[in-house]
């Protein structure tokens, strides 16, 4: 019999909508809610890579809320203090993508392993797991936190090496990030790029195993 497949899902873009935060308070916001989410979202992560490189820790929380005021700052959105504190609630309990729940559960059933490995902080990712209706699914959610780093350090994806105790090969990594792919195929994973948007691909050193348009392709 050959051994269950094991996954490691990417969060924030992969399994939950990042955009469904200011998507929801768009009214509030304006027209400028897509900048300031494509802003939003752009310095968390270049925030992350910073702290990553130069090696002073952060919460994820932390620079998730740094990012929003540059992002108010600079996307000319008007922002009072009331929707600031709704847009960050909203990012506690964002939405899963539509095919995400299904996808799962379909794979659990016939008998895959699955995990999340993820720069969330622990309790974020927790409410987002619950708000979502994904408890129960993962065998494993692995948080950076655990080694004081980001994406796409190597001490992260080596913590879903260890959780499952296999080669890193063994794993199927799952991103719609392609930065994090890389990241993933350096350190030697199987790689699945959920190409969502349809981006044109970077990093041709460091390629996905396959390109797939959603979660739904890991059912064929
Ligand atoms: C995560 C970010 C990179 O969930 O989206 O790790």
């Amino acid at each position: 019999m050959s051994a269950a497949p094991i996954y490691a899902f990417d969060a924030y873009g992969t399994l939950f909508d990042v955009h469904s935060a200011a998507a929801r308070l768009s009214g509030r916001i304006g027209p400028a809610w897509e900048r300031l989410s494509e802003l939003w979202r752009t310095k968390q992560l270049e925030y992350t890579w910073i702290h990553g490189a130069v090696d002073r820790p952060a919460t994820f929380w932390s620079l998730t809320e740094r990012a929003l005021d540059f992002a108010i700052a600079a996307s000319g959105a008007t922002v009072d203090d009331a929707t600031r504190a709704s847009l960050l609630d909203a990012y506690r309990e964002l939405a899963a993508y539509p095919e995400v729940a299904r996808v799962l559960r379909v794979l659990k059933e016939r008998g895959a392993r699955l995990s999340i490995l993820s720069n969330g902080d622990p309790d974020l990712l927790e409410r987002a797991i619950d708000s979502a209706g994904l408890v129960g699914l993962f065998e494993h959610v692995l948080s950076v936190a655990q080694v004081r780093t980001f994406k796409p350090s190597p001490l992260v994806y080596r913590l879903a090496v260890e959780a499952f105790d296999v080669v890193p090969g063994s794993i199927k990594f799952c991103s719609s990030n392609r930065w994090d792919i890389a990241g993933a195929n350096a350190f030697g994973f199987e790689t699945l790029w959920i190409n969502r948007l349809g981006r044109p691909d970077e990093y041709p050193e460091m390629p996905p195993s396959r390109v797939l348009t959603s979660l739904d392709g890991l059912l064929e």
